[in-house]
């Protein structure tokens, strides 16, 4: 079997909250200089769950657009990433499978390393889609970002889910060989099982990101990847905007070009548009950058994307995509804005509320209330398990 053909993103859909809280609102409570939030670490707003959303909801609501659009005859695998899992043994993606109704000859597994999963999912169903190249690979990276109340963390909550389908021919990128590769245990950000927010040494993680863009790009480079002046934009893990604009400064500096701001702005600028407003999604986030470059860039036709995903802990890896010609009339722009737009802004007393919540862990009947107006809810809980809604 020819092993040239071209694999990659066939479609990209993204789904978020349904709610929002802008960083304008917590500046007010917290007595922040909005400045640091809006220009410090380039944050406007960060998407906050209702009630009856989590993971299974937004993955869901991310993937349907998708099955609707292909089908699901060729879906033989699903590979669900996350770091803000809902349950130790069961795959959040069975959840997925099931409100999809994608066919039982699946494989349904969940992956995890912070916000890189994702990206170890679309490599391995790259992996599969060569052994088999008739088969595509449902890839779906959901999180729900959440630190402490009052924490420096806090405003670098957020949440989403990305679904990509993966196979030959694909009608977005091109997902190209090598991977610039940076594993380190590092304790800047984790989240013991017993947690449900994460610990996190802020400028600790930042380093540690900093050096795992050196390393990863090192590895690339010595793996024979392209040169950087050949990549039109890159595409950075965003757990804030700002984060993409050091990490790329640090790349420059690393490779002796000038740090000019104009550079930087032209190869960061397009890919920040919905992280600005969503937050941190973790796994997402990286393909969130993807989208939103798509979505604003004149025609990438041809052009290379570099892509660098950092997950805490920390494993990165560097790699590069080529977009294909005539993906704009695949894109799903006006559905993706949408999602953006339709949630509805929230107060502090609210946000704080939700953020407060916590699942009921007694085994009992409990309906969730009732707040999202999205495709799928988390209806309820019942002996320890969740019960989910199709609208
Ligand atoms: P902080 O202590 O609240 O803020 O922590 P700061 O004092 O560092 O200020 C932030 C920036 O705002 C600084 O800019 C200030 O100068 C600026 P910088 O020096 O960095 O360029 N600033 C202002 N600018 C304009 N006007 C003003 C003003 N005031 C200050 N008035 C921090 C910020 C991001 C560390 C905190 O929010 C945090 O701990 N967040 C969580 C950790 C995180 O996001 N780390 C990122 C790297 S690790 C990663 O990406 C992995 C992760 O996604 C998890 C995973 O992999 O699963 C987190």
């Amino acid at each position: 079997m020819s092993n040239d053909f071209a694999i990659g993103i066939h479609d990209l859909s993204f789904a978020t909250t349904e709610f929002t809280l802008p960083h304008a609102v917590l500046a007010e409570y917290n007595g922040t200089e909005i400045g640091k939030y809006h220009v410090g670490i380039g944050q406007q707003s960060m998407s906050v769950p209702a009630a009856d959303e989590d993971i299974v909801t937004m993955a869901a609501a991310a993937a349907a657009p998708i099955t609707a659009r292909h089908g699901a005859d060729r879906i033989r695998t699903v590979v669900f990433a996350t770091e803000s899992s809902i349950d130790q043994a069961k795959s959040a993606g069975v959840y997925v499978h099931s409100l999809l109704g994608l066919p039982s000859a699946c494989r349904v597994v969940e992956l995890k390393q912070a916000c890189y999963g994702a990206t170890a999912a679309l490599q391995f169903a790259i992996g599969l889609v060569r052994r088999d190249p008739a088969q595509q690979v449902l890839v779906i990276a959901s999180d729900v970002s959440k630190y402490d109340l009052d924490s420096p963390g806090e405003a670098t909550q957020g949440a989403a889910a990305v679904a990509m389908l993966v196979g030959v021919d694909p009608a977005l990128v091109r997902i190209e060989e090598p991977s610039g590769l940076f594993t380190a245990d590092v304790m800047d950000f984790w989240r013991p099982n017993y947690r449900e927010t994460a610990l996190v040494d802020g400028q600790e993680s930042i380093t540690a990101y900093l050096q795992a863009v050196e390393g990863s790009w090192k590895d690339y480079g010595e793996q024979g990847g392209r040169p950087l002046e050949e990549f039109a934009a890159f595409c950075y893990h965003q757990p804030f905007t700002k984060m993409a604009y050091k990490a790329h400064r640090h790349l420059l500096n690393y490779c002796g070009y000038e740090t000019d701001k104009d550079a930087i702005e032209d190869a960061i600028g397009q890919t920040t548009a919905y992280n600005t407003v969503i937050g941190n999604s973790y796994t997402a986030a990286v393909y969130l950058a993807l989208a939103a470059l798509l979505d604003q860039a004149d025609d990438l036709a041809g052009r290379s994307i570099g892509f660098l995903s950092y997950g805490s802990g920390s494993v990165a890896e560097f790699f590069a995509g080529t977009v294909v010609p005539g993906y704009r009339q695949h894109l799903r722009t006006a559905a993706h804005r949408a999602a953006v737009d339709r949630r509805k802004p929230v107060g502090y007393p609210e946000y704080r509320e939700l953020h407060e919540r916590s699942l009921p862990a007694d085994g009992g009947d409990h309906l969730t209330p009732s707040q999202t107006t999205g495709p799928f809810r988390l209806a309820a809980l019942s002996g320890h398990k969740r019960i989910y809604e199709t609208r």
